[in-house]
């Protein structure tokens, strides 16, 4: 078989992974090892023109917009971040999902000048800000946005919210909703093209199990 006729699928670990590899399965996919157990980050499958790459969530998206995976699954927040230029996201897999919020302190007093906005998604960030007509300043952060309030690094953060937990424990309270999140699989716009019968006919599969899976 050529290497044109394989698909790469991009994932990520933890909570995507955990969630699609039942859809996967459903869809006749499954790794022919444990991949949570394992160092390797490219994984044979049980159908051999398939394999499966393990990546951070983020950059789902920059593997797939280069055709370096023909599919991923990323969460729409990440989709979001990264614009997606060059990317198809043909079904909504209705897993990992929460949803994109602003956040800061319970009975927080108002802001005298410029918000400081703390988050990952500077994009994001920026859009929406924008959209209110608000002048803020967005400070770039890797993860534990939760604590950027705590520590007077900023008034505000942009970060997913499900159970609020996380908030509730920093003190913080949920405030304007952005985007209801949940994972999407995405295309190559190149693969959707030339690999066409297989992308098409793994779409349709994935989207059967979703569909028993609601
Ligand atoms: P990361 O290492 O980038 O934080 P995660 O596995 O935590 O990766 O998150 C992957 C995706 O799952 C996120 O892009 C988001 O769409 C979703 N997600 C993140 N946190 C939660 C959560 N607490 N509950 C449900 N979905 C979440
Ligand atoms: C995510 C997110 C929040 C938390 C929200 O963190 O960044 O901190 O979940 O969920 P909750 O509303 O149910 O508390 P995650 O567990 O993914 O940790 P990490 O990304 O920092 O590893
Ligand atoms: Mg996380």
């Amino acid at each position: 078989m050529s290497q044109s006729q394989h698909l790469t699928i991009a994932l990520s670990k933890g909570r995507i992974l955990d969630d699609t590899l039942p859809l996967l399965k459903e869809a006749g996919i499954e790794p022919l090892e444990d991949l949570n157990r394992s160092r390797k980050l490219i994984f044979d499958t049980t159908r051999e023109d398939v394999k499966l790459v393990i990546i951070r969530a983020t950059d789902v998206p920059t593997y797939v917009q280069h055709g370096a995976a023909d599919l991923g699954v990323a969460g729409k927040d990440v989709l979001m971040e990264h614009g997606g230029k060059g990317l198809y996201e043909p079904l909504d897999l209705n897993i990992a999902r929460c949803k994109l919020m602003t956040a800061g302190p319970v009975s927080g007093e108002p802001v005298n000048g410029r918000l400081r906005v703390a988050t990952k998604f500077v994009n994001v960030a920026r859009r929406y800000y924008a959209e209110q007509g608000q002048q803020v300043d967005i400070i770039k952060l890797y993860g534990s946005m939760e604590l950027a309030p705590l520590v007077g690094l900023a008034d505000r953060i942009i970060d997913v919210v499900d159970t609020g937990n996380t908030l509730r424990a920093n003190g913080l309270e949920p405030q304007e909703l952005i985007a209801m999140i949940s994972s999407r699989l995405v295309v190559n716009k190149a693969s959707m093209k030339l690999k066409h019968a297989k992308v098409q006919a793994l779409i349709e599969r994935l989207g059967e199990a979703v569909s028993r899976a609601r």
